[in-house]
This record gives C-alpha cells, sequence and structure tokens, in this order.
C-alpha cells in the first residue's frame, strides 16, 4: 500500500510503500519472546514488525533482522515514539536516535506519534520534531496513533506535513467508521492495532459461527475484516502456528458474510483510547 504526507495546501511528499499486514508486538515481555515471535514471523512471510519505544523490545526485534540475515530493505518497521516522551521539539530527535540505535538500524520506515501528547502546547513542537526527522532521512514516514478527528483537525494548523498514517484500535467490535473517514481527510492510511480485541471476544458464538461457515478460525475473520476495511492490519501472536494462521487470514473471502460481522460492532474498547482525550 502506498503511503504518502499531505501538505495542508494539498501537495504529496515522501512517498513510500507500506506492507498492509505486520506482526504486533505489544506485551512479549519474557526476554527472547519477541525475538522468537520476529523470527517465526519473517520465516512465515511477514515483511512489517509493529513495536513501540514503550515496549522495550526494539533490540529484540534488531537481533531477529540480523539472525534472520534478511536485508533492511526486505522488512518494514514501524516504531513509536513513547508518549512521555513526547514533550519537545529536541526531545523527538533524541528519542529518534535512541530507537535506531536499539533497532541497530540507519532508518525506521514508519515513526509514529504514540498518543496526543498530553499537554496540548507540545502538540506542535513535538510533530515539528517528527517532521525534522523525516527531512534528516532518519525515518522514511512519520505519522500519528490514537489520534481522534480533532487532533488530526488541528495538525492543519501547524503540520508542514501532515501525517501518512493513524493507527487506532479497530475490530469487529470496534469500526470507527467517523475515526477512518476523519483519517482519510487528512490524507493517512488508517493502521488497525487490535485487530482480534486482544482475544476478548474470539469465543463470542456469533463470531464462531461466521467462522464455521467460512471454515476458518475466529481470529482469521477478526483480521480479514479489517484488512478488508483497508486498514494496515498488526495481529500481535508469541505462538508461531498461530503467526502462520494470521497471515493465513488474508486468502479468506468473508464478503458473504460482510453484514453479519458489520452488526458485531458494539464500541468495545479492548486497550485505552486517548482519540477521546482533549
Ligand atoms: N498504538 C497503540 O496504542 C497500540 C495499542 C495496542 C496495540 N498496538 C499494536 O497492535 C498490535 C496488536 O494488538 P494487541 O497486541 O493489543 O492485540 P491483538 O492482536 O488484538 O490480540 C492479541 C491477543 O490475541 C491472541 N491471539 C493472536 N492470534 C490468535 C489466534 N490466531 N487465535 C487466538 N488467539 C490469538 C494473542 O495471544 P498469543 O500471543 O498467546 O497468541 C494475544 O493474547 C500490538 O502488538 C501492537 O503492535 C498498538
Amino acid at each position: 500500500m502506498r503511503i504518502s504526507h499531505r501538505s495542508p495546501d494539498g501537495g504529496e511528499s515522501f512517498p513510500s510503500e507500506i506492507p498492509s499486514f505486520g506482526l504486533g508486538v505489544f506485551l512479549m515481555s519474557e526476554p527472547g519472546e519477541c525475538k522468537s515471535a520476529c523470527l517465526a514471523a519473517l520465516a512465515a512471510g511477514y515483511t512489517h514488525i509493529d513495536t513501540a519505544r514503550a515496549y522495550g523490545n526494539e533490540h529484540e526485534v534488531g537481533d531477529a533482522l540480523k539472525e534472520a540475515g534478511v536485508n533492511r530493505d526486505e522488512v518494514f518497521i514501524t516504531t513509536k515514539l513513547r508518549r512521555m516522551h513526547a514533550t519537545g521539539f529536541e526531545e523527538v530527535l533524541e528519542h529518534c536516535q535512541k530507537s535506531l540505535e536499539n533497532l541497530d538500524t540507519d532508518y525506521i520506515d514508519l515513526y509514529l506519534i504514540h498518543a496526543p501528547p498530553e499537554d496540548t502546547d507540545h502538540r506542535e513542537p513535538v510533530w515539528k520534531g517528527m517532521e525534522h526527522c523525516l527531512e534528516q532521512g532518519w525515518v522514511k514516514a512519520i505519522g500519528v496513533s490514537n489520534y481522534g478527528a480533532h487532533h488530526l483537525d488541528a495538525m492543519r494548523e501547524y503540520a508542514t506535513y501532515l501525517p501518512s498514517v493513524n493507527q487506532i484500535e479497530i475490530n469487529p467490535w470496534l469500526q470507527r467508521p467517523e475515526l477512518r473517514a476523519a483519517t482519510e481527510t487528512v490524507g493517512a492510511k488508517v493502521m488497525a492495532y487490535s485487530p482480534l480485541a486482544r482475544g476478548h471476544k474470539l469465543g463470542e458464538p456469533e463470531l464462531i459461527e461466521v467462522a464455521a461457515r467460512l471454515g476458518c478460525t475466529p481470529a482469521q475473520v477478526a483480521i480479514k475484516f479489517c484488512h478488508d476495511l483497508g486498514c494496515i492490519t498488526i495481529p500481535k501472536s508469541s505462538r508461531a502456528e498461530r503467526i502462520t494462521e494470521n497471515l493465513a487470514s488474508l486468502d479468506i473471502d468473508i464478503s458473504n458474510e460482510i453484514d453479519v460481522i458489520e452488526a458485531m460492532d458494539c464500541g468495545y474498547i479492548s486497550g485505552w483510547d486517548p482519540t477521546s482525550e482533549p
């Protein structure tokens, strides 16, 4: 999928290609867990890994890339500026360099602000710092995460380059049509995190029935739903067999069940929701 950065006056810059499916590595806290999961994913054919400074495992992602022996340009790495570090221009530059060091790489494919900086006065200088990282080539694309429509709209006032991506929670139980539309309005693509709602709803009878009719697993239905919405989709698993199963969801045709899945939306938040903050 192509991503780029729209200017408030309508121009586009820094285009790049992002794989529309990847491995999320949140909550992999055991030493070696993230590295093993990344190795399993790379072996299965994944080309995109979504990490974050806050997950404490950027170094294991870097180790996995080296151990797998893949060329740097064959794998797309997304990482995120920690919310507590999103306090000013210089801080962004410093923490971007730290992530590069942790990942042991020359560039990051996509660098996201993990959530809107809590102090609203920090939002502009932090974005200016992100833009500097982009212009320096330290990162190939910049974006945001957990930004609501009002956060995105406010960026028009101060952004030279609008975000290429907004990473938000999306799954059959939290479909967010308005926020997806607001994201597209600024020229950004939606990246769906927690596509399985962290596993909370995989035992719902309705979903199990859909999966049975399609001859796949409940997790595969949820993942393919997000992907078919046009979202870059990044399910997490630490288990090799599920990592393979999740990738195979891309081959499943859910079109006959779309009305049933759309009716599952209930505004369920599985983790946190900074999109509704001021
Ligand atoms: N920007 C943000 O604020 C934010 C917030 C949350 C997540 N994220 C990103 O999005 C990624 C995915 O979200 P997530 O980790 O919150 O949750 P998720 O992908 O919705 O669900 C992960 C959970 O589902 C289980 N699971 C995975 N595949 C399965 C399968 N095929 N069958 C049954 N269970 C399965 C996993 O367990 P096992 O590991 O044991 O398989 C884990 O408990 C994260 O890893 C992170 O990269 C970003």
